[in-house]
């Protein structure tokens, strides 16, 4: 059934290749029809090249795919990853979904987060918080560290370490005094290599303050507490929240101090609502379904490799980044959950912010083959004090969706070329193809509450995505052979016994060696 679904959207999109310029001259409604409210989040998806027959084809994919079912199993708790055999129960951490026993655990974390950070704000030992993790210990709470500043200054200096370059970690501690610095060390697993280093470095830069002044958030509780941690100091969270999905757990303790349990509560909210109309709506009106229905159309039916994910906001600059976690390591598989092939799956997520695109990749979106689809992510409400800035950031966000839709044809170029002696090799030059879709996501403001509501929104696309691909969106092993492999060649850098390898990583590896000796 899923085949057939699969290959009747394929076919369709094989017919005559839809044009968004007559989609939008064949029907004056159409801007409104494919625009969805929710949640502070208005989602035009009117430049995004389908039609009726197009979401059609579409919504019959859901259903083969069964993604009630998935969605209904999701929101209950079923180990749905399989793989690692455990739930996946985020939204529980913004309250929907999971049982009683979830419910009074999640309550229980958020009381103690709560009260924890009040005290901190509230006793005024600690003036910075160095925040130590990396993938999803840190993309998220990074993210959302920009995204808090358009609704409250930190009461506390919030810095992150997360590379194995050292020069992460001393920038993150550079200019700090140690008696009046929290070094919160975050991992899942706390096996991580990244982070047991920034916590070894920030412990001895912590000195005689080590043993106060740093608290650790684990799922590991034992692992915490071999690297040295005392238990009273660890902030657990559990199996059932992967680390891209944890920013809403413990791992946004640093968040919570650093602007207060309000606004991390407001956030919690937002992402609530998201889950609550993904949850309850029906697919048409459902905003992460229609996402994730587009990019499956972009990806499997038009044949694009890439997504770009834009936002035209300073302070959520680092989404693309986030996204690239959130998306590429859920959906980045190429075997189903049966270990069958799934055939084509995630595209590659990358963007940076508007306007600084603009002067940057731009042209390769407008004019290079064979570009790729955008997410332009706007925010309505000036949260800068700047409103001419505002208008002129907007009027670039808007003009750029334009611009990427209706092109530029030669003779249009032609006509204005008229009598120039270059016109023929010129023309050609400075048309825009046009036709190349987008949807805008704007936003009402950047409150918090807003913000969870777009972060849930893409986690929700991103789960909707992995069940018609047929991937495990919660598991990554193809992480795990880099770092055994790292593992092998650092005891060789250190000057253990040399071991097999190609000739081209031997000798990088005996370059390196050589210069560790000079
Ligand atoms: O290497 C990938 C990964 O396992 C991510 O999935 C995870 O978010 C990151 O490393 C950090 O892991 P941890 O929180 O266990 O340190």
């Amino acid at each position: 059934m899923r085949d057939t679904a699969f290959k009747d959207m394929q076919d369709l999109a094989a017919g005559s290749p839809l044009v968004l310029s007559d989609l939008f001259d064949k029907d004056a409604s159409r801007a409104q029809k494919l625009t969805l409210e929710q949640g502070g989040i208005i989602a035009d998806f009117s430049k995004q090249r389908v039609d009726d027959a197009a979401l059609d084809a579409l919504f019959n994919l859901a259903k083969a795919c069964d993604l009630s079912g998935w969605r209904d199993k999701l929101f209950s708790g079923a180990k749905i990853n399989t793989s690692e055999d455990r739930a996946v129960l985020h939204p529980a951490l913004r309250g929907v979904g999971g049982d009683d026993a979830v419910k009074a655990a999640v309550k229980a974390m958020r009381a103690r987060m709560r009260d924890y950070a009040d005290k901190i704000r509230s006793d005024g030992t600690f003036k910075a918080i160095v925040h130590v993790g990396i993938g999803g210990s840190d993309l998220g709470p990074r993210l959302i560290a920009d995204a808090f500043l358009a609704a409250a200054p930190q009461a506390l200096e919030l810095r992150f370490a997360e590379n194995v370059d050292g020069a992460s970690v001393n920038d993150a501690l550079d200019g700090l005094d140690p008696k009046t610095t929290l070094v919160i060390v975050v991992s899942k697993s706390f096996g991580t290599q990244e982070t047991k280093m920034n916590g070894d470095a920030a412990r001895d830069w912590l000195g005689e303050y080590g043993a106060s002044n740093m608290i650790a958030v684990s799922a590991n509780n034992e692992g915490a507490q071999a690297f040295g941690i005392a238990p009273e100091n660890i902030f657990d969270f559990w199996d059932w929240v992967g680390g891209r999905y944890s920013v809403w757990s413990a791992v946004g303790l640093s968040l919570q101090i650093a602007y207060g349990p309000k606004l991390f509560d407001e956030f919690l909210a937002g992402a609530a609502d998201m889950d609550v109309h993904f949850r309850d709506a029906d697919f048409n009106q459902n905003m992460p379904v229609m996402m994730a229905l587009i990019g499956i159309w972009n990806r499997n039916a038009l044949g694009y490799g890439n997504q770009a994910v834009i936002p035209y906001a300073r302070r959520i600059r680092k989404l693309s980044a986030f996204l690239q976690q959130l998306e590429m390591e859920s959906n980045g598989k190429s075997k189903g959950r049966d270990g069958t092939d799934a055939g084509v799956t995630c595209p590659v997520i990358w963007g940076d912010e508007g306007t600084n695109g603009q002067h940057a990749f731009f042209q390769w979106l407008h004019q290079g083959t064979p570009g790729a689809p955008v997410d332009f992510v706007a925010v309505l409400k000036d949260h800068s004090g700047r409103p001419d800035h505002h208008r002129a950031l907007l009027a670039n966000c808007f003009a750029q969706s334009e611009a990427l839709m209706v092109g530029k044809t030669e003779a249009v170029v032609r006509a204005e070329m008229k009598g120039d002696p270059d016109i023929d090799a010129l023309a050609p030059q400075k048309a825009f193809p046009g036709n190349r879709p987008s949807t805008t996501l704007l936003l009402n403001d950047l409150s918090p509450h807003t913000v969870g509501s777009l972060i849930a929104l893409y986690e929700h696309k991103t789960f909707v995505q992995g069940v018609i691909w047929g991937v495990n969106s919660f598991d990554q092993w193809g992480v795990q052979l880099g770092k055994v492999l790292a593992g092998t060649i650092l005891s060789e850098l250190a000057g253990g016994p040399a071991q097999t390898h190609d000739s081209s990583t031997a000798a990088l590896i005996k370059r390196a060696t050589q210069k560790f000796a000079d």
